[in-house]
């Protein structure tokens, strides 16, 4: 199988480039934003279709949920037309395509987890932004999976649950949400999903995290534990004492339906996820 990646410098394609490999999977080429403005219709479609690829991770996205609110027209240009732009490519060269999404699509009110069957609800220019990728990407072809994630975290990343690690170790005072509810979940674990469905023909929408739900400061604490840190200073904030300019869903819980009724659901719980994690460092 041959493989085409867009956004190669983030967290998730970093994780892709070294799980798809050792599933004997090529990478073609791996485009970075620099490479490769995935806005731009005819740069995306000369990228793929010169790859000759099988399969297109699109891992490209405009991620800072603040700084969207500010900038509509670039996070929807990636967001939106981006993903746009990469299905159409997909569909002329034969291509399919794997896509990702996020649990902001959900406005997080919701008593019971969201499945996939869920009608999105975001607030806020990122959400919408990446529920209107979700549509455009379904709209321009049958042979896309589409991977909603959330409260990703992973070696090189630079959100805030990425930066748990260092900053404990460091000593740092963790300022985190003590309200927000989510399923932390390991980028490896992600990769390896992404791999497992790109190898059928069971194209369609997959929510793709963690099972059970903490806290942002419960889960920073949970790592301090794991870390051997008793001394750690998480101070567990509400959201309305973190300042931040983005709507954010106060519990947008993620069920794994369609991977569950696919026997695909390989992800178990936030806590077995973070130790694999946490042991993939070498820590403690
Ligand atoms: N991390 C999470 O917690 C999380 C949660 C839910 C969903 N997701 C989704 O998961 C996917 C991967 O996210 P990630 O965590 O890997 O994000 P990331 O680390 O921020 O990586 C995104 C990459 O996309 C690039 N990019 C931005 N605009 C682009 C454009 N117009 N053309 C080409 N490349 C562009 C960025 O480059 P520059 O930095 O140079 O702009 C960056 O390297 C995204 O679809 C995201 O929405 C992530």
């Amino acid at each position: 199988m041959r493989a085409v990646i867009f956004g190669a410098q983030g967290v998730l394609a970093q994780a892709l480039a070294s799980e798809l490999p050792a599933a004997g999977i090529t990478i073609v080429t791996a485009l970075g934003h620099k490479d490769c403005d995935i806005g731009d219709g005819q740069a995306v479609s000369h990228a793929v279709t010169t790859s000759r690829p099988d399969v297109v991770f699109n891992a490209a996205a405009f991620t800072d949920v603040d700084r969207a609110e500010d900038e509509a027209d670039n996070a929807f240009r990636a967001n939106a037309l981006g993903a746009q732009n990469i299905a159409r490519a997909c569909v002329q060269s034969g291509a399919t395509m794997v896509h990702y999404s996020t649990d902001f699509v959900f406005d997080g009110e919701q008593e019971r987890p969201y499945d996939e069957f869920d009608p999105p609800s975001p607030r806020g220019v990122y959400a919408r932004s990446k529920a209107a990728g979700d549509s455009l990407v379904q709209a321009a072809t049958t042979r896309a999976f589409i991977l909603r994630v959330g409260c990703v975290y992973g070696h090189s990343g630079k959100n805030f649950p990425s930066s748990l690690v260092r900053r404990l170790r460091a000593g740092e005072t963790i300022r985190a949400d003590r309200d927000r509810m989510a399923s932390p979940t390991w980028i490896g674990a992600i990769a390896r999903a992404s791999v497992a469905l790109a190898r059928t023909n069971h194209f369609g929408l997959y929510h793709c995290t963690s099972n059970g739900e903490t806290s942002w400061a419960a889960f920073a604490e949970f790592l301090a534990a794991e870390l051997g840190l008793p001394d750690a200073r998480v101070e567990a904030l509400p959201t309305s004492g973190l300042r931040l300019k983005a709507p954010r869903p106060r519990r947008a819980i993620l069920d794994n339906l369609m991977l569950r009724l696919r026997g695909l659901d390989n992800f178990g719980t936030w806590q077995d996820q973070a130790r694999a994690y946490l042991a993939s460092l070498g820590a403690p």
